[in-house]
């Protein structure tokens, strides 16, 4: 086999890369099992990236000639290109993408390729992969993240002027902008794309030139490899830098987060599409029917959305716990660090842009989201304030309004159907001027302290989305 070589008594093979102390080589089970390129590949440009880095550090250090840094070079281009072909012969004898890109390097190119190791381990190697692959794909979720926030500020002026009964305890509370809701979203997302950048921040350093715990005895200049690759700077202490992996977990706790915050709007998504809602239409072509009921239209994508938010919760744990126990340096359990960071990955990458494009589409039906503004006496807190302004305490207010709930609900009426002298009847205080006060237009143009549902501040914080986001 073109990845082993005979060198040990009776032949045996073993690995080429560290075989030299070896016996006998891993049985194909043992490899199978040791093995991560069967998930690693997507690493594959990054470890390059790391590997053209390290060879200039090389020819800096004097290690490695111009010539010999050139052949490197050209090795590693032709190597991206049969991975991006889909034609590189990935070798699970060959454990991982380090080991694998390495070694077609030196069937390429011969010696020169033996010679990129030096002072260097896969310790180091690994925790830079990581680090390059996560800065990109951080800037790409914050890209989905920019564009979903696009799509609700769309969505929320799409419906400008419609109010929307708020609730707490899934109870009906009062009335708000439905652009308002929207925007709450708009906020939690600006937090999560706050927290993957502040994430993105912390892990730019190179970790290259730590070896594999303690640095290298060559002084190969870190600050040559380190800007080569982009970083922003070095890492400043080599048991850390090949030990942790807290960037990926910061990654999957702003995930989790993030996730959590999609999950609710996809409850709202499902709650508002049902028939006793009906606040809500979603596109169809996010929807799909049932195969036994022709009626059916189920609101698929948001319940992925809310169900693949567990996953990523299990991803952070999962690392989490991988990592609690272990003495520094490396651990070979570390190697499990990289399936759950590339699910959390792929899966919010997939819900960002899922709700981008549902939110996008959504409608409002006007008709109900009015219809649903009676019934609920959304009204009585303003009651409360009416009386509260006009000199009555709080907590009196409170009990008066709750009578003059009590009354309607005895009735079958609603607050707007209380004439002045009604009101009256339930307190002095009420003035002629309650029959203006007490409507669900005025009840959320008075909200108009800074981050109130009053519409003057919904449109201008409309505005300020439309202008700041991308
Ligand atoms: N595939 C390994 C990982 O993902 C790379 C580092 C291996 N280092 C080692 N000393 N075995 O963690």
């Amino acid at each position: 086999m073109a990845n082993q070589q005979p060198n040990a008594p009776g032949g045996a093979p073993t690995n080429q890369m560290w075989g030299g102390r070896f016996t006998e080589a891993v049985t194909d089970e043992v490899a199978a099992f040791n093995a991560s390129i069967t998930f690693e590949q997507r690493l594959a440009r990054y470890d390059i990236q790391g590997s053209r880095a390290q060879a200039q550090a090389l020819e800096a250090a004097g290690v490695l000639s111009a010539a010999e840094r050139l052949a490197i070079d050209d090795g590693l281009d032709a190597i991206l290109a049969e991975i991006e072909a889909g034609q590189f012969p990935f070798s699970i004898r060959l454990e991982d993408i380090h080991m694998n890109v390495e070694a077609r390097l030196t069937e390429r190119i011969g010696d020169p390729g033996r010679k990129l190791h030096t002072g260097r381990s896969r310790n180091d190697q690994v925790a830079t992969d990581v680090r390059l692959y996560l800065k990109a794909e951080i800037g790409r979720i914050l890209a989905l993240a920019r564009a979903t926030q696009r799509a609700l500020v769309t969505c929320g002026r799409a419906h400008q002027d419609v109010i929307i009964c708020g609730y707490t305890h899934l109870q009906k509370a009062q009335p708000v902008l439905f652009a308002h809701h929207m925007l709450a979203y708009v906020e939690m997302l600006e937090r999560d794309a706050g927290r993957l950048a502040d994430c993105r921040a912390r892990l730019d350093a190179s970790p290259l030139g730590s070896g594999a715990l303690s640095g290298a005895n060559i002084p190969i200049p870190r600050d040559v490899s380190g800007p080569a690759m982009g970083f922003a700077g070095l890492t400043q202490n080599s048991l850390d830098a090949v030990a942790d992996r807290d960037f990926s977990l910061e990654f999957m706790a702003a995930a989790g987060i993030c996730m959590m915050h999609l999950s609710r709007l996809a409850e709202e998504l499902i709650l508002w599409s049902t028939h006793e809602f009906g606040l809500i239409e979603l596109p169809d072509r996010f929807c799909t029917g049932s195969s036994m009921m022709p009626q059916k239209k189920n609101p698929d994508m948001p319940e992925l959305i809310r169900g693949k938010t567990g996953r990523v919760y299990g991803d952070l744990i999962a690392l989490l716990t991988t990592m609690k126990g272990l003495p520094l340096a490396y651990n070979k359990d570390m190697q499990e660090d990289k399936e759950p960071l590339f699910d959390a990955v792929d899966t919010l990458a997939g819900c960002l842009s899922i709700t981008a494009a549902m939110m996008a589409g959504a409608k409002v039906n006007r008709a109900r989201a009015a219809a649903a503004l009676s019934g609920g006496y959304l009204l009585a807190t303003d009651l409360a304030d009416y009386l509260a302004s006009h000199g009555m305490p709080f907590r009196e207010a409170h009990e008066v309004v709750g009578r003059i709930v009590r009354h309607c609900i005895d009735r079958g009426i609603e607050i707007t159907d209380l004439t002045v002298a009604d009101f009256q009847g339930f307190s002095a205080t009420f003035q002629a001027d309650i029959a203006d006060y007490a409507t669900i237009p005025a009840s959320v143009a008075r909200k108009s302290q800074p981050g109130g549902t009053a519409p003057a501040r919904v449109a201008e914080r409309l505005a300020f989305w439309e202008k700041t986001l991308p």
